[in-house]
């Protein structure tokens, strides 16, 4: 009896704490449209990081860093009609947070993110911006133009280390700055053809980062340094020896 009123606890305390977490999982890829899995138009995967530094009330600044979780993650969205931009939107934070990374295909069939834009508002959040000041809350619009993650149009672009877009322009009175914005884990393919179905990513093209860092570059590099080490301590020690004969003999 006893057991089963504290099992009836029990549900009903997990059933709030569900009910209370409005949690929503990541997408392990975003796709373009959503309800394909065919004929994509664009497929993604990264983790991403947003820092924002606002103004407290006692008038110090805080970073407040932002990632993009289960916790933070609310829905995603894009544009994909038309032939030379498509945008995917990551909307955060209760819906007050959107960040669209806006990508490009040139005439050379080569594509690129080319700007990142959004709206991050400052809000009373005791976890994310604790003690703001209120000349810091309210949307705070961004932007930055860019050309990162550059790669061939049939080709997909991989960078696993972490790449800082750090160059935003924040609109608004200084109270609020979008310091950087993070992306790593990178996988992209911004514009798939749709014509025929969707089976995987294109071949990767692979950042400079990653490739100096899964190579085996570092040991050859520390190798090499080594022996050109010991060559100059060697040729060093020859000279001496010379220099010391050429000494006895001029005796
Ligand atoms: C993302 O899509 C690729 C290609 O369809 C697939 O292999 C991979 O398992 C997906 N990743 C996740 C986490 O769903
Ligand atoms: C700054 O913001 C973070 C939330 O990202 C918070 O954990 C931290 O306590 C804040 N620091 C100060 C000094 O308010
Ligand atoms: C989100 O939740 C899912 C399922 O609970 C889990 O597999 C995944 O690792 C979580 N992702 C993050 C970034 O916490
Ligand atoms: C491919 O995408 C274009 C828009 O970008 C759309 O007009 C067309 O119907 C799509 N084709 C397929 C087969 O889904
Ligand atoms: C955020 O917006 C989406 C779509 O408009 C909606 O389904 C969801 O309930 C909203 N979430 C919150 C916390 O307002
Ligand atoms: C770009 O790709 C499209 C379709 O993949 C092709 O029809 C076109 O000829 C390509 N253009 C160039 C300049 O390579
Ligand atoms: C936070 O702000 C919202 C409206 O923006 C308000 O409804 C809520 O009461 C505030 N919470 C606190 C703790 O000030
Ligand atoms: C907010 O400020 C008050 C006093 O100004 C302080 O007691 C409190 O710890 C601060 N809270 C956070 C989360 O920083
Ligand atoms: C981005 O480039 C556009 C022109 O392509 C320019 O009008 C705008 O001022 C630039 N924005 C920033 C933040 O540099
Ligand atoms: C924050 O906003 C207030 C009111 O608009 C302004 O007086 C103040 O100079 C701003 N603070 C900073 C650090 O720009």
């Amino acid at each position: 009896m006893v057991s089963k009123i504290i099992s009836a606890l029990l549900l009903i305390a997990c059933l709030f704490f569900i009910s209370s977490t409005n949690a929503i999982n990541l997408p392990g890829n975003y796709t373009l449209p959503k309800d394909s899995s065919d004929n994509l138009c664009f497929i993604a995967r990264f983790d991403l990081v947003l820092n924002v530094e606002y103004v407290k009330s006692d008038g110090k600044k805080n970073i407040s860093i932002i990632p993009l979780n289960n916790e933070t993650f609310q829905f995603y969205d894009g544009t994909y009609a038309l032939t030379k931009t498509h945008t995917l939107t990551i909307t955060m934070l209760d819906n007050l947070t959107t960040i669209t990374l806006e990508f490009f295909l040139n005439e050379k069939n080569q594509t690129s993110l080319t700007r990142v834009y959004g709206s991050v508002t400052v809000d009373n959040n005791t976890k994310y911006f604790p003690n703001s000041s209120i000349h810091a809350r309210g949307p705070r619009p961004f932007v930055a133009n860019e050309s990162l993650f550059n790669a061939d149009r049939a080709h997909s672009y991989r960078c696993n280390t972490r790449t800082k877009i750090d160059n935003f322009k924040t609109d608004g009175n200084g109270n609020v700055t979008i310091k950087s914005i993070d992306i790593e884990n990178l996988r992209i393919q911004p514009f798939v053809d749709n014509m025929s179905t969707f089976h995987d990513y294109g071949v990767e093209e692979v950042c400079t980062m990653d490739r100096f860092t899964s190579s085996n570059l570092i040991p050859i590099i520390v190798g090499v340094c080594l022996a050109v080490l010991v060559i100059v301590v060697l040729v060093a020690y020859l000279i001496g020896r010379r220099r010391n004969r050429n000494g006895y003999q001029s005796v």
